[in-house]
């Protein structure tokens, strides 16, 4: 087995912890706007039993986000009219994960404050442009703990298009000078091969996302943002400004909650 010892103890309000809980978590994948409540839950007490502040969570879209961004062809932009519908159903859907998710960190008495990156981003051909992030940071500074989400976002060149969880977690980790990306999915980490297909691949440490070693792939269900190999890509630029990222499974009881401690921890530790 494989354990981290994660230094990463996080004070002042110049240095927040970025969480992104991926969709594969907070709901289940294979089925359709279907949200997994005791992951949810239990991760909302995990967040707050840590008493990590300030904290800035982000979730994917899993169930919700994916197959209808899929069907309606949201990241390719604006083709035919009628996608105009599908483009603000497929936001719709995240609307309601992230206030499932918003109202159980509610419950648990985090002080969960919900963010739509539809009204905070441009993207410019995918990647984000514009970024309005004056209101987040001073709710992070009034002590709130904002949720944001991948969501369809307009774009310069494309009309819209999906805004992945894991380039918004990366920016803004980037943007509010965070001190560390926890980012939480259903495997243990970063594995020589995907292991929901290969049984024989090993989980690795540590893994420096330059190099070619492994053979990354996209993911079990459908994810228009490229599974595990464009969240990897994302990280590129973060770990270059010295970033600490990891890949935990959030899906397993305690990982999340001991990585944002600082304690050993089951994982990847993402290096250059
Ligand atoms: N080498 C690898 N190591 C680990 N996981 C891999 C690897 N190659 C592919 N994968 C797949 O990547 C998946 C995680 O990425 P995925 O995009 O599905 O999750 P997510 O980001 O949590 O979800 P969402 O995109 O909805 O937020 C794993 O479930 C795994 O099957
Ligand atoms: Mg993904």
């Amino acid at each position: 087995m494989w354990l981290l010892t994660v230094g990463w103890r996080v004070s002042g309000l110049r240095h927040p912890t970025i969480l992104k809980l991926g969709g594969s978590v907070v709901t289940n994948k294979r089925g359709f706007m279907s949200p997994n409540l005791l992951n949810i839950r239990r991760l909302a007490w995990e967040v707050k039993e840590s008493q990590t502040k300030p904290l800035v969570l982000v979730h994917g879209g899993g169930s919700y986000g994916h197959p209808l961004a899929y069907r309606h062809k949201v990241k390719q932009g604006l083709k035919k009219p009628n996608q105009l519908h599908g483009m603000s159903q497929t936001h719709q859907a995240m609307v309601a994960l992230n206030k499932l998710i918003v109202n159980e960190g509610l419950a648990a008495g985090l002080p969960a404050l919900g963010f739509s990156p539809l009204s905070m981003v441009v993207t410019e051909d995918g990647r984000i442009r514009d970024l309005y992030l004056e209101p987040l940071k001073r709710a992070l500074e009034e002590g709130f703990m904002p949720v944001l989400y991948g969501d369809t976002v307009i774009d310069s060149e494309k009309g819209f298009t999906i805004l992945s969880g894991d380039q918004l977690a990366c920016r803004l980790a980037e943007e509010l000078k965070a001190s560390r990306l926890i980012l939480g999915t259903d495997v243990d980490g970063l594995y020589s091969s995907d292991p929901k297909k290969d049984p024989s691949s090993v989980l690795l440490e540590s893994y420096s996302v330059g190099s070619q070693g492994v053979e990354i792939g996209g993911a079990a269900a459908i994810d228009v943002t490229g599974g595990m190999k464009g969240k990897l890509a994302e990280t590129l630029k973060l770990l270059e400004k010295g970033v600490q990222v990891m890949l935990v499974n959030a899906s397993k009881p305690g990982r999340v909650a001991k990585a944002l401690e600082g304690e050993k921890v089951k994982g990847t530790l993402l290096t250059l």
